[in-house]
């Protein structure tokens, strides 16, 4: 089998077999794109820059005891993972109300939500990642009754660390997305973790440090992104 071909190729991602069974390589590339591909750009170190964030936050997460699929760093911008059966759900934690729901639903943008709320996407490019329910999930057979539990719980245990975490270095956690996969049995918690996929706004300004950025034009994504990762670093 030829491992330079990719088995799969995300927006701003590739995924090659190893050698080594049921291992992967994730290679973060420097592509960003918005509003499903419509916009789309290459930014020479962006890639690093996610790879980066995605596995300090994959360490800490299993420090406090969440599965993820993170095996080890081979460079700046390749990931060694477990290899997973993904669930097609886009799983987004929200603290407080932006994007898309303050277009669907009577929020303001910047509502503190408190409880956090989880919502759910189907992960699909064709049907255009609908909003889906326990029940259809269910029905669908993407997840049990258990796995539903499982991930519920995950994802409140993960939005609490990640919450607790920025607060520290002095980031509003608003929301994320977050994805799971299956090996045997066991959920792990798979994708990536970066500004990317989560919405990151500064305690004192409110400015935005994530991929909103890039969405609306609003500045240089690069610069923003790189002082997300010295924030962390910096904390580390
Ligand atoms: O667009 P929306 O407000 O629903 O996004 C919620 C969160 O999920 C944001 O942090 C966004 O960056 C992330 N997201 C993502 N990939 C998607 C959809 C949303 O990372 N396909």
């Amino acid at each position: 089998m030829d491992n330079n071909q990719p088995i799969y190729t995300g927006k701003a991602k590739s995924v090659f077999r190893t050698p080594v069974p049921g291992e992967l390589k994730v290679v973060f590339r420097d592509d960003i794109t918005a509003f499903n591909g419509e916009k789309k750009d290459t930014l020479a170190g962006k890639g690093q820059y996610n790879a980066r964030v995605s596995a300090f936050f994959f360490e800490l997460l299993e420090k406090n005891g969440i599965p993820t699929h993170f095996i080890r760093m081979e460079d700046d911008k390749t990931m060694i993972v477990r290899e997973l059966t993904m669930i097609p759900l886009e799983v987004i934690a929200r603290n407080v109300a932006a994007g898309s729901i303050v277009k669907k639903f009577p929020f303001k943008k910047g509502q503190l939500i408190d409880p956090p709320v989880i919502v759910t996407d189907y992960k699909s490019d064709e049907h255009g990642d609908p909003s889906i329910n326990d029940d259809l999930i269910l029905a669908l057979g993407f997840l049990t009754t258990e796995g539903l539990r499982e991930v519920r719980e995950m994802t409140l245990k993960i939005n609490k660390i990640l919450k607790d975490f920025f607060l520290n270095v002095g980031i509003t956690l608003v929301d994320f997305k977050i994805e799971f996969g299956c090996s045997g049995d066991k959920i792990y918690l798979g994708d990536e973790i970066s500004m990317d996929s989560m919405r990151l706004w500064d305690i004192q300004t409110g400015e935005s440090m994530d991929k909103d950025v890039y969405r609306l034009g609003t500045g240089d994504v690069l610069s923003v992104y790189g002082n997300v990762v010295e924030k962390i670093i910096s904390k580390k």
